[in-house]
């Protein structure tokens, strides 16, 4: 099932064509509201367009951890979860608590070659007062890692999304650019903003790193 979502997205980028229009620099005033009271990564709005808009956002800290499989089931996204979550949770070099932040992204990568094996690494941001000096995970397949300044095309949606309807937001996002040689193909990221109890006003995003 998910070879065939990942033909169908391959397949949606080499079609897609057309051009964008840049508007004037927005800059991120404050957090934004769906950050709620979490430390968030610090962005600016660079480009907006109908449906998305295009982001720079400056150097972070994360604590992260990957897998890679043919099929990436709801135990894996657990499990990846809890790995972080335990970091945070003192199972760490400092035996501290560490403040959940937002959004938890994961980042989704197509193997090379034929097979449909495809490279999954979920992220949790290291809070600001800890990105110096990150306490290290006990976990060996936990770790610290700094994603440099990048630009992403983002698309925002509500609600609780299962992973193929996220992939089909990644496709609705590919469709709109229009333009594949703008934005990386060989992975994308989703952002969750929200845990499980939040009823209300639930943010997502879809991002596509872009490409200069
Ligand atoms: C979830 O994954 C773990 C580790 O790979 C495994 O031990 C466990 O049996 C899995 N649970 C289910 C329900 O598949
Ligand atoms: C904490 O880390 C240790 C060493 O890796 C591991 O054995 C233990 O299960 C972890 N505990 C939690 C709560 O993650
Ligand atoms: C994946 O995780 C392992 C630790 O389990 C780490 O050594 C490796 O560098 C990670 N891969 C990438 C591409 O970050």
């Amino acid at each position: 099932m998910r070879c065939l979502v990942y033909l169908t997205y391959c397949v949606a980028v080499s079609c897609a064509l057309a051009v964008v229009q840049p508007l004037p620099n927005v800059q991120q005033a404050a957090p934004p509201a769906f950050c709620h009271d979490q430390e968030c990564p610090k962005y600016s709005v660079t480009q907006s367009f109908t449906g998305y808009e295009l982001r720079h956002y400056e150097e972070s800290v994360w604590v992260a951890t990957n897998l890679t499989t043919m099929e990436f089931t709801q135990n894996d996204s657990s499990e990846m979860f809890f790995k972080l979550f335990h970091y945070i949770s003192g199972n760490n070099s400092k035996h501290v608590k560490i403040p959940m932040t937002t959004p938890v992204i994961l980042k989704v990568e197509h193997g090379p070659g034929p097979t449909c094996e495809s490279f999954f690494y979920d992220h949790f941001m290291v809070p600001f007062e800890f990105q110096d000096d990150p306490p290290v995970p006990t976990d060996p397949s936990v770790y610290i890692t700094v994603l440099p300044p990048f630009d992403v095309y983002v698309k925002s949606f509500g609600g609780r999304p299962s992973f193929d309807e996220k992939m089909a937001m990644i496709e609705s996002l590919v469709t709109e650019i229009a333009d594949p040689s703008r934005f990386e193909e060989r992975f994308y990221y989703f952002a969750g903003y929200d845990g499980p109890y939040t009823i209300n006003h639930r943010h997502n995003e879809v991002w596509l790193v872009a490409r200069h």
